[in-house]
């Protein structure tokens, strides 16, 4: 096919380029493909060509030739450097009103950086976050956009076409502007740490609980059909029942136990941190990963210190599901939280009840749990926190007394749990309107004379002479 014809023009043939564009295509749209390694686009128009209507192009000007204009092009890039060559070059043969979007995991800084750059010609840089894995890429993935309203309402058919579908509707939404869409996905990937942390922890509980592979994926199964129900969970099932190709036992008891990490999760840590949101939940997954890969020191450690554990008493699977539902809740109301702040800090104007309906499918985290948080935020969009919701917090209550068994048992037994336990020092951190901080205050007045407020007169910060009180 030749002309000004193709409705998407698709840069990077990788495994998740590749495969939506092939979603694109199975969508009735024509899409002008191009790969920076011409062979990867002559083996992707061989394997795929028929599957449905593709441009092949061997450079940016036959794609931006091939491309109806105004034209939108989605790179599925290497985030990093990649993504600015490839915008440079674009820049060089699009024309003002043309769309690159970077569909890749990018920073968000970086995509600030892209926006502005390619404002300067006229481009519309539009940075988006595409969760899924490649299997979504090919059949529905949920796509978190940002960038200028215009530029959305010109890529929405498009996206709107191949984004997963749940009963709310494609998961694909305006997360808001400039950068708002890889900060979402940013998140989204910070909370896929704190479940992915939640659920292991929970696993090793049942294990000391005494489960075997195949009670542990009874266990997970069962859950998914309830109100932990989600993608993390039916995988842990699945991953519990699995053989070892090698061997006769669970493939899952083979592997070693270092956490590999590609950077997302601790970029959110590190912006809720910058930003002073507690985000405690997924701080200690990401910790929890960077202790695994400490495999030597623990090795060293468990010579010094011995590995033995202690018996996990008071608490059966059930209080299990408890725990881990109290603490994804605490997890997304500080996730929802920091997604709220950032957009008022940097103007994103982004909508959380859209946020969670985009990834009630689609995406690694979606889960039935989502359905009600898009509910809890379309009824209060203002809602400060997301377990105040009248519905979540019923729902919290009526789980604290188990979730604080199955932490008290863990931390007994010697067995960490850093990311349940993080989320309940959270929680109780919240709901104490009297906490610890005023020995802080204190001491900061004493070795520093930073002043503190009093109870009884909260506007005027006093500083004593601490050395020259009477002591009681
Ligand atoms: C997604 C995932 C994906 C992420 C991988 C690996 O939403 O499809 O979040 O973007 O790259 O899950 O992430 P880590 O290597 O950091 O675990």
């Amino acid at each position: 096919m030749t002309g000004t014809t193709a409705h998407i023009g698709l840069v990077g043939l990788g495994v998740m380029g590749s495969s939506l564009a092939r979603n694109f295509a199975s969508r009735g749209l024509t899409v002008a493909v191009n790969n920076y390694e011409n062979e990867v686009t002559t083996a992707f128009m061989a394997e795929y060509g028929d599957e449905g209507s593709f441009v092949a192009c061997s450079n940016y000007a036959a794609l931006a030739a091939a491309l109806a204009p105004p034209r939108r092009v989605l790179l599925m890039v290497t985030a990093g450097k990649p993504v600015d060559l490839v915008l440079r070059a674009l820049t060089e043969v699009l024309e003002p009103g043309d769309m690159v979007v970077d569909g890749g995991n990018s920073h968000f800084p970086d995509t600030d950086r892209r926006v502005a750059e390619a404002a300067a010609s006229g481009i519309h840089f539009v940075g988006m976050g595409v969760s899924g894995g490649e299997e979504g890429a090919l059949k529905g993935p949920s796509m978190m956009p940002g960038g200028t309203r215009a530029s959305w309402e010109a890529l929405k058919p498009l996206l709107e076409a191949a984004a997963a579908v749940s009963d709310s509707g494609p998961c694909v939404t305006w997360c808001g502007h400039g950068s708002a869409g890889h900060y979402t996905k940013m998140v989204h990937n910070g909370i896929e740490y704190g479940d992915m942390q939640l659920i292991a922890e929970t696993w090793t509980l049942l294990r000391a609980l005494g489960h075997g592979p195949a009670a542990i994926r009874d266990v997970f199964t069962g859950w998914n059909e309830g109100v932990l129900g989600s993608f993390l969970i039916e995988i842990t099932a699945r991953i519990a029942g699995a053989k070892d190709p090698q061997g006769d036992g669970p493939l899952v008891e083979q592997i070693l136990d270092v956490a590999g990490q590609k950077g997302t999760g601790r970029w959110t840590a590190i912006d809720a941190i910058m930003r002073g949101i507690p985000l405690s939940t997924v701080v200690a997954a990401v910790d929890a990963r960077a202790l695994s890969a400490r495999k030597e020191d623990r090795l060293t450690a468990a010579a010094a210190f011995g590995e033995e554990l202690g018996a996990i008493e008071g608490i059966a699977a059930d209080d299990l599901e408890a725990a881990l539902y109290a603490a994804k809740l605490m997890s997304y109301t500080q996730g929802f939280d920091l997604l709220r702040t950032a957009s008022r800090e940097r103007g994103y104007e982004t909508d959380l009840a859209e946020v969670a309906r985009i990834w009630t499918a689609g995406c690694i985290i979606r889960a039935t749990f989502l359905d009600r948080v898009h509910a809890a935020y379309a009824a209060d969009p203002d809602l400060p926190l997301l377990c105040l919701d009248p519905g979540f917090a019923a729902d919290l209550t009526a789980r604290l007394p188990a979730w604080r068994r199955v932490v008290a048992a863990a931390v007994s037994a010697g067995i960490p749990v850093p990311a349940l336990s993080a989320s309940l020092a959270w929680f109780d951190s919240i709901r104490l309107a009297e906490g610890s901080a005023r020995v802080i205050q204190a001491q900061r007045d004493l070795f520093g004379a930073h002043t503190f407020r009093r109870t009884d007169a909260p506007e005027t910060p006093v500083h004593v002479q601490w050395s020259e009180l009477e002591q009681l």
